[in-house]
């Protein structure tokens, strides 16, 4: 590699404000930190802080099928699930879908006609559905979820506002399934509660769940008297999904803000759009034009990039893990300097990204107090295709965390479980 490339890429990346070693990572934590506890307490911020109702203390029956249902980034899945005595789940009659209004337009009807055809035939097995809906959804006391806005470029507009339980319910009756208790909760806290599940007889200190996929988002369980904006809460603890890709207060880069004003939905989820599997590539790709528009690339690497419309992070992954393997960027335009410098270019997309997840899941830790005593670490279940298939960022992420929670003397443990969101949904359908 030549010396020179490394420093212009350098040198091009801290001038357009994506150079992961000059972030202020301080500086974002705290802002994260605020934006936390406005949320809390109900003042403007960018973190909507949703209290869910969901506590981690209940005891899960053993034997009882739950039906699951789990509402993602691309995929709709069903199926019911069982604890042995054990504890031990048990996933059967699974089955996936297409998630209705991704790449085209649902009809509310389309929508809630379309989870009610694909729970149909699964429902018989339990009065009692888990459903983990992805999405920014207001959760009520008896655990139904009013749908916020949609993330994710969903399209079907006229479900936003509406009640998700609710309306599924009424679909369910239409087809003959009603009288279900249905129970909504967000993949976040479906993945912390499958942590306290799974790891059931580690006596951890604290649960937080966490979600790198399409797209990105924290929960963590907060004590009942710092919910500001619900007062007179009985004395305890509940589950709170921060919605932290919406966090607004984080430095964006010249490639971000291009990025945002090309998608359908821009300034929203700012922050999801810096860290997650939806919009990786998409960064990258905005930082390969810009390199090539100001000589970074030779020409006919920016005139094929030019025709490149997006960039999908898996592309730009494949590139990372193997620039030589046929693929998009297997085209004899691109010289071999013109491949070391987009490495390096999309490798920082990434690095950025670690550290910012980083603080994504450090900073709400930090927040309650918790894992100092190293009998009673924090358990952080973190879930997605995006954390664990990404060339090198659950390292770099974890790399990350120790050093902010080490350095505060907080112990953790990062847990992975598979089919979090399904565990999870099983266990709010079964307690909740
Ligand atoms: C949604 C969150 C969800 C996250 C991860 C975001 O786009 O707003 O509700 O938890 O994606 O799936």
């Amino acid at each position: 590699m030549t010396m020179g490339s490394a420093a212009q890429v350098k040198a091009f990346l801290r001038r357009h404000g994506l150079s992961p070693a000059s972030l202020d990572v301080a500086a974002v934590q705290a802002s994260f930190l605020s934006e936390m506890e406005a949320g809390l307490a109900g003042e403007p911020s960018s973190l909507a802080m949703i209290p869910t109702y969901v506590t981690i203390d209940r005891p899960v029956p053993a034997d009882t099928p739950v039906t699951v249902m789990d509402a993602g980034g691309t995929n709709l899945r069903v199926g019911t699930v069982r604890f042995s005595a054990a504890g031990v789940p048990e996933i059967t009659d699974f089955h996936k879908f297409p998630m209705p209004g991704v790449g085209k337009h649902a009809s509310k009807d389309d929508f809630f006609g379309a989870l009610a055809e694909v729970l149909r035939p699964v429902a018989a097995a339990s009065p009692r559905i888990g459903f983990c809906f992805s999405y920014p959804t207001q959760i009520t006391p008896e655990c139904d979820g009013k749908l916020l806005h949609w993330t994710k470029e969903i399209q079907a507009p006229d479900v936003v506002g509406t009640f998700v339980g609710a309306e599924l319910a009424k679909r369910l009756a239409a087809v003959g399934c009603g009288g279900k208790r249905i129970v909504i909760l967000n993949d976040t806290i479906a993945t912390l509660l499958a942590g306290k599940s799974f790891g059931g007889a580690r006596r951890y200190a604290n649960y937080t769940g966490v979600i790198v996929g399409t797209g990105s988002n924290t929960a963590y369980v907060e004590t009942n008297a710092r919910i500001a904006k619900l007062p007179g809460l009985p004395a305890g603890a509940m589950a709170i999904n921060l919605e932290s890709g919406g966090f607004a207060k984080c430095p964006r880069s010249d490639f971000d803000v291009m990025l945002d004003a090309a998608l359908a939905n821009p300034g929203r989820q700012m922050f999801e759009k810096m860290i997650s599997g939806g919009y990786l590539g998409g960064v990258g790709l905005q930082v390969l034009r810009t390199a090539a528009t100001e000589g970074l690339l030779s020409p006919a690497a920016g005139a094929l990039i030019g025709t490149w419309k997006d960039l999908a992070t898996k592309d730009m992954d494949d590139f990372l893990t193997n620039p030589f393997l046929p693929g998009l960027f297997a085209d004899p335009a691109f010289t071999e300097t013109d491949l070391e410098r987009m490495m390096l270019l999309c490798a920082e997309v990434v690095r950025r990204a670690a550290v910012l997840i980083a603080i994504n899941i450090s900073t709400p830790v930090i927040k309650t107090g918790s894992g100092k005593n190293p009998l009673h670490p924090v358990c952080i279940t973190v879930d997605g295709s995006t954390y664990y298939k990404t060339t090198n960022l659950k390292s770099m992420v974890e790399e990350n965390l120790r050093r902010l929670l080490g350095r505060r003397g907080i112990h953790f443990e990062v847990l992975k479980v598979d089919e979090a969101p399904l565990i999870g949904a099983a266990v709010a359908g079964l307690t909740v």
